[in-house]
């Protein structure tokens, strides 16, 4: 949702300016993720100086805002810490007090990004205040920044460390973070923490790393103590008032601080031991992921739930208020495959555009590897040794948000046709407000973008704890659904940054169509149907450039005939119906036009009473089994003097005015099979809204009121 960027320099020298602009660019390379308004926070004159700036708006205006206001860009620092965020307002309006970073007092002695919600901030606020805290903004963030400093304040004997501090306050906090905290009391230093908020920390070294993973630290003996010590201080679902430990002086608090640091294991961190003992000069980016830090290294470790990254000296320890069983003990520094260019807009105006017209080679990385066009096979590794399982099941649950479920619809057909298993398509939240039932034999398919989705992460733990068998379909390679799932598929269509998504959208429609392919290769029944699914599959992509050829007319038909109107409908049935409520979301989401979904089916039961010459309709009528009934529809629409707008195979416009007498605006597009149609027929419908929302003077890249990643409830 927002977008937390923080830089660290280790024995490599930088000037103010250049940290600066690495903060600033790595927050623009994120500002998809929340764009209402920026910060940065930096060391000053000294290491007991924070500067922080920050402003309503996008990314370039904070940039105005140091450009104007920052002393010193030439001022060198060899070892600094930076910490910057992009913000989606989640609590309060977006101002620059409520924008991030946020501080725990006047002299900036904590200061915090955070991604997520404390949804527990009015009671820690509560605390705060009644202990002489005087809180200047209305976020739930600002509380952590203000507890840190609490604990640090009442630690008079100076023995915690920043990793333990930031344990005591963790321990406070109920809800999600990515969390990144910088303090004057700890210069050099950075604490880098997530709970169900996505954070990443990329590495970059001359020398190679001497191991390509990095040990998680617990505390040594007594863990047990430690997490009743914990739970003693915590302020969790209590009364305000009647959370007393942690503000009674002297309280098992202190006790507990004085052993604290001897339970810490500093061992020194391996990846980081340089041959000599000389301390290696280093660089880390921390993000919220990696689209940001790919322009300056590959080398990336994904931070898990409850992880405590703690930055300082050149070395990068991960810590963990406890060992659970079965947990890894290590992180790995992992290669990313992401090129610099899949997140540059080449020659394309916006990355919503690039992004439709990258549709033709993002399907063919979907199927790379994975289609085998004659042999007629499919193999998807990531489900291999589950296909048994899920062939097992008693039913399969898709589930998903947005343009994301769209895609489980458009594939609910074939995937019952193919797996002959019953498939429930759920929205993530709706799934979870009714605590569907659930069971040891169901497959819970989650489908995402992102990965991160906060709903579709909450449904996804839902169905663990109940026990079925979870799968990924995600394209967000190191997300938290592609490491929490017992396996999956990445779609591989490279990163979207576009808010609306596009080509997410077909890879992940092909990722479904492969996936019920494999359940059904044991099928010999489905033989010719599946053959003739791989064929089309053989075909998407050219056919995927020749739609593309409409831009232009889709341009002209938006300035001659749509783009004035206040709403339109999109209408479609069976395989279309999906392709009817992505292209209405489409329209929607970036043209600001009112736009629904309807299923032509239902066209009589109800929204037929809005059709007049006056209101623009989109009728999907490529030729399927279930062609003569979309064309009573068109009649449906064109007896109330509707002049719907088609889109349809080569000759459909024939057919439909021998039947209707007029002369209909078509949009032709390509044939295939019938459970693949989708793919194209939804690409005039993104291409409509891109030129809608050009026309009517929208920023479609940055769609009012949404984001790209939505990591809150
Ligand atoms: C947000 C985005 C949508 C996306 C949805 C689900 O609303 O703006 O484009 O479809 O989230 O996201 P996911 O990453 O789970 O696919």
């Amino acid at each position: 949702m927002c977008g937390i960027f923080g830089y660290v320099n280790y024995l490599v020298d930088r000037s103010r300016g250049e940290i600066l602009e690495t903060l600033l660019q790595g927050l623009q390379r994120l500002e998809y993720r929340g764009y209402d308004s920026a910060g940065v926070a930096v060391d000053g004159a000294d290491k007991n100086d924070v500067w922080m700036y920050k402003s309503v708006g996008k990314v370039a205006a904070l940039r105005e805002l140091v450009a104007a206001q920052c002393g010193d860009p030439g001022q060198r620092f060899d070892c600094h810490v930076g910490i910057a965020h992009t913000r989606w307002a989640t609590h309060g309006q977006p101002s620059p007090q409520n924008a991030h970073p946020h501080r725990s007092d006047p002299g900036n002695e904590f200061v915090v990004v955070h991604n997520g919600i404390v949804t527990n901030y009015r009671e820690l606020k509560a605390l705060l205040t009644s202990k002489g805290c005087v809180f200047e903004t209305e976020t739930d963030t600002e509380c952590i920044a203000k507890l840190c400093k609490y604990v640090y304040d009442t630690n008079t004997h100076r023995n915690l460390d920043f990793s333990g501090l930031t344990r005591l306050v963790l321990a406070e906090l109920q809800g999600a973070y990515g969390l990144l905290i910088k303090s004057v009391h700890f210069p050099g230093e950075v604490m880098a923490t997530r709970k169900g908020s996505p954070l990443l920390i990329g590495v970059k070294t001359d020398k190679k790393l001497k191991v390509d993973f990095v040990d998680v630290e617990f505390p040594e003996g007594g863990h047990g103590s430690l997490t009743e010590d914990m739970q003693h201080l915590s302020v969790q679902g209590a009364p305000v008032g009647a959370t007393g430990s942690l503000l009674a002086a002297p309280s098992p608090l202190a006790a507990f601080r004085n052993d604290l640091r001897n339970e810490l294991r500093h061992s020194q961190s391996r990846a980081f031991m340089s041959e000599d003992g000389v301390p290696m000069p280093v660089e880390f980016f921390i993000a919220s992921d990696a689209s940001s830090v790919v322009e300056h290294t590959k080398k990336v470790l994904f931070l898990e739930d409850d992880d405590i990254a703690h930055i300082y000296d050149g070395e990068l320890h991960i810590h963990r208020a406890r060992r659970e069983a079965g947990q890894s003990t290590t992180r790995s520094i992992q290669t990313l495959e992401m090129e610099l260019n899949q997140i540059m807009k080449g020659n394309y105006d916006h990355f919503m555009q690039k992004e439709i017209f990258e549709q033709p080679e993002s399907v063919i990385n979907t199927m790379r590897g994975r289609v085998d066009f004659d042999k007629k096979t499919v193999t998807v590794g990531g489900l291999s040794a589950f296909l048994g399982s899920i062939r097992r099941s008693r039913r399969i649950i898709m589930v998903a948000c947005g343009t994301s479920y769209h895609s489980c619809l458009a594939t609910r057909a074939i995937f019952e046709e193919l797996t002959e298993i019953p498939i429930v398509v759920e929205l993530a939240s709706d799934f979870l407000d009714r605590r569907s039932p659930v069971f040891r034999d169901d497959s819970c398919v989650f489908v995402s973008q992102s990965g991160e989705t906060a709903d579709s992460i909450l449904a996804l733990q839902y169905c663990l704890e109940r026990e079925a068998l979870t799968v990924g379909v995600v394209n967000t390679v190191g997300s938290s659904i592609s490491r929490q799932t017992h396996c999956g598929v990445h779609i591989n269509a490279g990163p979207e940054i576009g808010v609306a998504s596009t080509k997410a959208y077909t890879s992940q429609y092909i990722a479904l169509v492969m996936m019920a392919l494999a359940l059904s290769d044991d099928k010999l029944s489905k033989t010719a149907r599946r053959h003739e699914i791989i064929d089309g599959l053989g075909r998407i992509s050219a056919q995927i450039s020749d739609v593309l050829k409409l831009d232009e007319s889709i341009k002209q038909l938006i300035t001659t005939e749509l783009v004035a109107h206040k709403s339109l409908l999109v209408l479609g049935r069976g395989y279309q119906f999906a392709t009817a409520l992505e292209g209405a979301l489409k329209i929607k989401e970036i043209s600001y036009m009112h736009s629904e979904g309807v299923l032509a089916g239902e066209l009589k039961h109800g929204v037929l009473a809005l059709v007049d010459e006056d209101l623009p309709i989109i009728l999907l009528a490529t030729r399927d089994s279930l062609y003569p009934k979309v064309v009573s529809a068109v009649e449906q629409v064109i007896a109330r003097k509707g002049k719907p707008i088609l889109i349809c195979n080569d000759g459909s416009d024939t057919f439909v005015q021998q039947h209707s007498g007029i002369a209909l605006r078509t949009l032709e597009v390509p044939a295939t099979v019938d459970c693949l149609q989708g793919l194209l027929n939804v690409i005039p419908l993104q291409l409509m809204s891109y030129w809608l929302a050009l026309q009517r003077g929208h920023n479609v890249d940055f769609p009012r009121n949404l984001a790209k990643s939505v990591t809150v409830e």
